[in-house]
């Protein structure tokens, strides 16, 4: 009989972790074919490791990302711009969900990465920390914050693991119509008041740096990303990202009339890019360490939530357990 996690995720077969020559061969080959691993493809233990971190990371984020938003759903500016967010912060719940999922597939199951991420062991993107005091935060976040997550994220529909791969297409869809949402919130309130246009600009100036800096360290400082890219899991470098995302806001932030907060960004006619300022990596690391504005908040209210949905997710295993008896007695009956 196959085994299975808790959540019916299969666990992971120890003779598959490509440990013997012709597995690793088998693996090798697919990758280098710019093929697809599937679960229960043999995989070497650090690809999978690497795997379980990376997406249950980027679950978190999904999760964890629906705070900042979140605070602002009752006091959007209108019935339209609340059911626009609302919609939005569903979505980013939904990707949290097929992350976790996805990531089960590799033999951790979504209770033990929801257990990590409660003890404060595991990581979630650090631009979450940030506060959002005013309205066209909800702007910025949609223009900086998913828009990077779109550069980030496009080259992961090519990720060499298969339910990876497949949850970032839609994934990727739904952050294309949450970069535009904020782009167009930031549009209003630029073409509005002067009070407004303020409102806007200072949102971009304290979301602009935190936004590059989602990219993760510059190439040289970035331990994990030679491996990630061997395993074709990573397709192009974190400055390489970085360098893409700055070179599609320079033409919107003119078409929203606003400015971008960095004083060495200038068109480089021999490298064809735009050039940028230094970031603040002290600030990052920082952050990171837990010392951000919201980093304790955000966990508070993420360990209060688990707890207060702790009837729902008996109320569901209940459910389940019940619908289950019956198909089994159904099974029983027709087999009789
Ligand atoms: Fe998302
Ligand atoms: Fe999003």
């Amino acid at each position: 009989m196959e085994s299975t996690t808790p959540t019916g995720a299969p666990a992971v077969d120890p003779a598959h972790d490509a440990s013997s020559d012709a597995a690793s061969a088998e693996f090798d080959a697919v990758i280098a074919a710019d093929g697809r691993i599937e679960p229960r493809d043999a995989m070497p233990d650090a690809y999978r490791k690497t795997l379980v971190r990376q997406m249950s990371q980027h679950a978190n984020s999904e999760i964890i990302g629906m705070q900042p938003e979140g605070n602002w759903i009752t006091r959007a500016p209108s019935l339209m711009r609340k059911a626009i967010l609302m919609a939005k912060v569903q979505d980013e719940a939904g990707h949290g969900l097929y992350l976790y999922s996805a990531a089960e597939t590799l033999g951790t199951s979504r209770a033990e990465m929801t257990d990590a991420l409660l003890a404060g062991t595991a990581r979630y993107s650090s631009i979450f920390n940030y506060p959002t005091p005013t309205w066209a935060d909800m702007g910025a976040i949609g223009w900086l914050v998913d828009g990077a997550a779109i550069v980030n994220q496009v080259p992961l529909c090519r990720c060499s693991y298969g339910p990876y791969a497949r949850a970032m297409v839609r994934i990727c869809k739904e952050e294309s119509f949450h970069q535009r949402q904020g782009f167009e919130i930031l549009l209003t309130l630029s073409r509005g008041t002067a009070a407004q246009h303020e409102m806007a600009q200072d949102a971009v100036n304290r979301w602009y740096a935190p936004s590059l800096m989602m990219f993760g360290p510059p190439d040289a400082d970035s331990s994990h990303s030679a491996q990630s890219m061997a395993w074709k899991i990573k397709r192009f470098s974190n400055d390489e990202l970085r360098q893409r995302f700055v070179d599609m806001l320079v033409p919107q932030a003119e078409a929203l009339g606003l400015t971008l907060p960095d004083e060495g960004l200038r068109w480089n006619e021999q490298r064809g890019h735009y050039d940028y300022g230094e970031l603040d990596w002290a600030e990052f690391k920082a952050v990171l360490r837990g010392e951000g504005q919201c980093n304790a908040q955000r966990l508070t209210h993420r360990r209060r939530a688990h707890e207060d949905g702790a009837w729902v997710r008996a109320a569901a295993s209940a459910y389940a357990a019940k619908q289950a008896a019956k198909d089994d007695a159904r099974q029983e009956v027709s087999a009789a």
